[in-house]
């Protein structure tokens, strides 16, 4: 067929790819420091739904103030939330937690060496439970997120929707037949590693860089010419939109008043403001005599995976002895400044409390 490149090519893909991986991949990140298990576990929750350059100073601060599976089981939710603060997505943080415990309690504080294993614990995906299985103990399976669907779709031009879940099983099996071969021991962590260095940079999701590629040689993807055609995908997120008027009551000490949210909801299990669907609602909890509320700043937009949530923010200064009145029934509790950090809360919150920070210092 015209326009279709053919290149003989010496060594198998697995070769080529490791061999790219040792010369020229990523050998400097924070968890590639130690195969030790918690550490890898760590930063491949992390790394699940946020970019390297924002996990690295997380995964600093977690290991500093977690340094072991024990560690992290003995602390607190609340503890492990306000760490986690800002990185997004905390069901990751509560599953962290959760699969923390069960490590120390039902494996005595050893990680399972099995992806089949590790695919059991909280938090733990199949595609996950390869990439620790892969780096920590040579396993010999392939990993399977999204950069590696397409580094893969591509490598096959695999055209099967991968919004099907069997398709993406299927992708899964032709990859497992990509790997090293088993007497290659080493060479696993290397090849899982150069599947996500590939897939981070020269594989790009669009304008891939495929004349420097390592594996352009038969990558049938870039051999059709339009590489980027795969894989298919055709689920598209429906996005909703929610509004929220929420309630910034600060004390004239200084102190201000969070609620924790419920579970299952928006923001599960972190410290907000409280929120309302209507400023009357706001209106609501506050007697007419108190009240001078006002709204500070225009509402703003804070992007959500399914939703966009507006919200609206408003301001209410009391007296230490209105302070009663007002909370009453409602769950919450009074934070000094100098405690705020302390509290797992959404990052849009801290970004409005750092900024009251930086205006009055
Ligand atoms: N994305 C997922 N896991 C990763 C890792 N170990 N290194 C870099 N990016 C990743």
């Amino acid at each position: 067929m015209t326009g279709i490149k053919s290149v003989a090519v010496a060594q198998p893909f697995s070769q080529r790819l490791v061999q790219w991986q040792r010369q020229h991949g990523r050998h400097d990140l924070p968890w590639q420091s130690s195969r030790a298990p918690y550490g890898v576990w760590l930063s491949e929750i992390m790394l699940q739904q946020t970019q390297v350059a924002t996990v690295r100073q997380y995964f600093s601060r977690f290991m500093e103030r977690f340094p072991s599976v024990f560690a992290l089981a003995g602390a607190s939710l609340d503890e492990v939330l306000a760490l986690w603060s800002g990185l997004g997505y905390y069901s990751r943080a509560r599953n962290l937690h959760r699969c923390a415990q069960v490590i120390v309690d039902n494996f005595g504080g050893e990680f399972p060496v099995t992806s089949a294993q590790l695919a059991t614990l909280p938090g733990i995906g199949p595609s996950t439970a390869a990439a620790i299985a892969a780096f920590c103990f040579g396993e010999r399976v392939s990993i399977m997120d999204a950069n590696v669907q397409r580094v893969l779709g591509r490598y096959l031009a695999f055209d099967m929707d991968l919004a099907q879940q069997k398709n993406v099983g299927k992708l899964w099996l032709l990859a497992t037949n990509l790997l090293p071969p088993i007497e290659d021991k080493q060479g696993i962590a290397a090849y899982t590693q150069g599947l996500m260095d590939l897939g981070a940079g020269i594989c790009a999701a669009r304008n891939p860089s495929c004349s420097v590629c390592p594996v352009n040689g038969d990558c049938a993807g870039y051999a059709v010419g339009t590489p980027t055609q795969f894989p298919l995908k055709t689920r598209k997120l429906k996005r909703s939109h929610q509004s929220f008027w929420m309630l910034w009551l600060q004390r004239s000490d200084g102190a201000v008043w969070f609620e924790q949210r419920p579970t299952p909801g928006v923001w599960a299990g972190l410290y907000a403001f409280p929120l309302f669907h209507s400023e009357s609602e706001a209106l609501g909890i506050l007697s007419p005599s108190q009240i001078k509320l006002t709204t500070f700043g225009p509402a703003f937009k804070h992007v959500l995976t399914h939703k966009d949530m507006f919200l609206h923010p408003l301001e209410l200064r009391v007296q230490i002895h209105q302070t009663s009145q007002i909370c009453q029934g409602r769950m919450g509790r009074w934070v000094m400044p100098s405690q705020w950090l302390d509290l797992g809360m959404p990052a849009p919150i801290r970004r409005l409390l750092d900024m009251q920070k930086t205006s009055s210092s």
